[in-house]
């Protein structure tokens, strides 16, 4: 897909992989609806790119279909959407303190995998009104998931299980929306240098930079991006879940 003069919605826009796809985008002339949960987070970015920011929960559907409703006004039917918005609240089985809470794993569920399809149900609803571009496709859904959704470690189990949900959904999606000229590819990355790592202690993100073979250190978010933007331009792509990881294959813990 072309991508100049395009309209584009990302949520967890407004941090990390999000907003570095934001800033990709906009820099190739998309129109870019900034969406986070972090309204401050997500105006930030919009502003220095000159996109809309838009505050909502990716699991709120009144709220999604609101935010999307603003973005077609402002930059018209978005034909990409990227789905960066995501937690990854830690917690074990059975730990110290007994079992795994429940609404923990139901709300890390709730945003990464119902968050997910939410934002791809409304947004590919939206591209179905679109006319077809030359290449016959009418718009294009990137998700991102994990490689913890392969390789999930101890006290990863709700994340691991959401973003497994995003892998699976991934080809249904891709199959049923064929027919409308509809792509959904999910990129399951590997470990990247963003605030939900980066927050993490030094000796910490280390350790965990000391385990991926090559390239020997985290990811760039501007590589998630660039992957994103390949993905979006290259009509062949679809129904995929592409690795980007420096070959990690994370242990047990
Ligand atoms: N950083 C990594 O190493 C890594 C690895 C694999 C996958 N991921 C995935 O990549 C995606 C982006 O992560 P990141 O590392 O850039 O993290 P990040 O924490 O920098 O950004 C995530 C953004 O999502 C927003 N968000 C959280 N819950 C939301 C909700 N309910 N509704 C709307 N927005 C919400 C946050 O406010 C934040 O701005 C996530 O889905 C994450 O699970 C990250």
């Amino acid at each position: 897909m072309e991508l100049a003069g395009q309209s584009a919605v990302v949520t967890g826009g407004g941090s990390g992989m999000g907003a570095a796809s934001c800033r990709a985008l906009a820099a190739r002339g998309v129109k870019v609806a900034v969406i986070d949960v972090n309204q401050g987070a997500a105006d930030a970015v919009a502003a220095e790119i000159g996109g809309l920011g838009l505050g909502c929960d990716v699991s709120d559907s009144t709220g999604v279909a609101a935010a999307l409703a603003r973005a077609t006004e402002a930059h018209g039917t978005a034909r990409i959407a990227v789905n960066c918005a995501g937690v990854a609240t830690p917690g074990k089985i059975v730990g110290r303190d007994g079992p795994h809470d429940l609404d923990a794993f139901r709300r890390v569920i709730e945003i990464n995998l119902i968050g997910t399809f939410n934002v791809l149900r409304l947004a590919a609803a939206g591209m179905t009104g679109l006319a077809p571009l030359d290449t016959g496709e009418r718009g294009v859904v990137i998700n991102t998931a994990s490689i913890a959704a392969f390789e999930g470690q101890i006290g990863q189990s709700a994340y691991a299980a959401s973003k497994g949900g995003v892998v699976g959904l991934t080809l249904p999606a891709a199959r049923e929306l064929a027919r409308h000229g509809i792509r959904v590819v999910t990129i399951a990355p590997g470990l990247f240098g963003t605030p939900m790592v980066r927050n993490m202690p030094q000796v910490v993100q280390d350790s965990l930079a000391a385990t991926i073979p090559f390239p020997h250190r985290l990811g760039e978010p501007d590589e998630f991006a660039r992957l994103a933007l390949h993905i979006i331009d290259n009509v062949m792509i679809n129904g995929a879940v592409l690795r980007i990881d420096g070959a990690l294959r994370m242990a047990p813990k």
